[in-house]
């Protein structure tokens, strides 16, 4: 039962096959390093005591992915590869739709080809756009992504739950992430953001370790109680879990099933920054800037379907998370570059 791991040198990516690797389910990584680095990796092996194939190429190259079926195992993939930025997508439509999009059909073509029909697919709580309803169950109609980011997931998601009516044998698990963050508690793999950080933890950990003046906090005029946006953050150790859960219930009976990843709870930036700064015992400097283009006020999940029906639950609470990421950031000021 030989697991493939698309994006498997990224941040979800590590975390998620060092879980497999921890179950004993043996993997094959690939990735394009288009955004990560082998590095990260070789960490995996490092604290995971295990070795494992892994084969630099793109999921967009079919005869890369061709190839990576012969002779291999596999039964199942774990498809985590894409563009994750939300700004990055508004400027570079096509590439995100090239990637995301056009990569996920060769993927799946391949997979076809090779008669593997276990997928899993990282998709977004930005499918929802700005849902009216708080906390947000997977039932809530996806609504007008506010990015070709969040397009480009929402498109896939159709394309696999069309792939589960015309063939009976796919078994399908879409994962609607919530805001992960957090490293692995050894410090040795984490969240490396290339150029300066968009998301706000890694933004806030390097403010802590000085390499950033201070943090721009997007608009303090939001209908939530200290004005400031909240999300749903979750360990991304916890998020390679529900990988597992959500592996063992499609293979266990099949279909197409969609399942939010997030702990149900939203903090706002401002409770962000105080624990963080809490954490790593300075008051980290922020300033109040503009609301951010395309940001909702408030994004939290339901998980209750996937504690239902993967007997699955997040462990880590926002002092868990942003402990073992100030662990990470201290530890790798510089990210994988030795
Ligand atoms: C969180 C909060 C900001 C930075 C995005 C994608 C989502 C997923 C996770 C890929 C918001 C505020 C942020 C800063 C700030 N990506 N903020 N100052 O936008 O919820 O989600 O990343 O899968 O798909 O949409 O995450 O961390 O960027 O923002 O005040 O410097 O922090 O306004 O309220 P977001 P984020």
């Amino acid at each position: 039962m030989t697991v493939l791991v698309t994006g498997a040198a990224g941040f979800i990516g590590t975390h998620v096959l060092l879980k497999l690797l921890d179950n004993g389910v043996p993997v094959v990584a690939v990735d394009n390093f288009v955004n990560s680095t082998s590095a990260s990796i070789n960490r995996v092996r490092r604290i995971s005591k295990t070795n494992f194939e892994l084969l630099e190429g793109d999921v967009g190259n079919s005869s890369f992915l061709n190839g990576v079926f012969k002779g291999r195992h596999i039964n199942a993939v774990i498809h985590l590869a894409g563009l994750k930025s939300v700004a990055e997508s508004c400027e570079s439509p096509l590439k995100y739709f090239e990637n995301n999009v056009n990569g996920s059909i060769r993927l799946l073509a391949a997979c076809d080809a090779a008669d593997v029909r276990t997928f899993i697919f990282s998709s977004s709580a930005t499918v929802y756009g700005a849902a009216e309803t708080m906390p947000i169950p997977e039932t809530c109609p996806p609504a007008n992504p506010a990015s070709p980011y969040g397009r480009s997931k929402l498109i896939v998601e159709g394309i696999l739950r069309d792939l589960g009516q015309s063939n009976p044998k796919w078994k399908i698990a879409i994962l609607r992430y919530f805001n992960p963050i957090g490293a692995h508690p050894s410090g040795l793999i984490g969240e490396f953001p290339a150029g300066i950080p968009n998301n706000l933890v890694p933004y806030v950990a390097q403010v802590a370790s000085g390499q950033l003046q201070e943090v721009i906090v997007h608009g303090d005029d939001y209908p939530t109680p200290d004005g400031t946006g909240i999300r749903d953050y979750i360990h991304v150790s916890d998020l390679a879990s529900g990988h597992i859960s959500a592996l063992a219930a499609i293979r266990e009976g099949g279909g197409v099933h969609t399942w939010n990843l997030g702990t149900g709870r939203g903090y706002s930036v401002l409770e962000v920054l105080e624990t963080f700064s809490m954490i790593c015992g300075r008051q980290i400097p922020f300033r109040i800037g503009p609301r951010r283009e395309g940001d909702v006020p408030v994004c939290f999940a339901d998980p209750s379907k996937a504690r239902r029906d993967l007997d699955w639950s997040p462990v880590n609470d926002l002092r868990d998370m942003l402990e073992d990421t100030w662990r990470w950031q201290k530890l790798n000021p510089n990210g994988y570059i030795e």
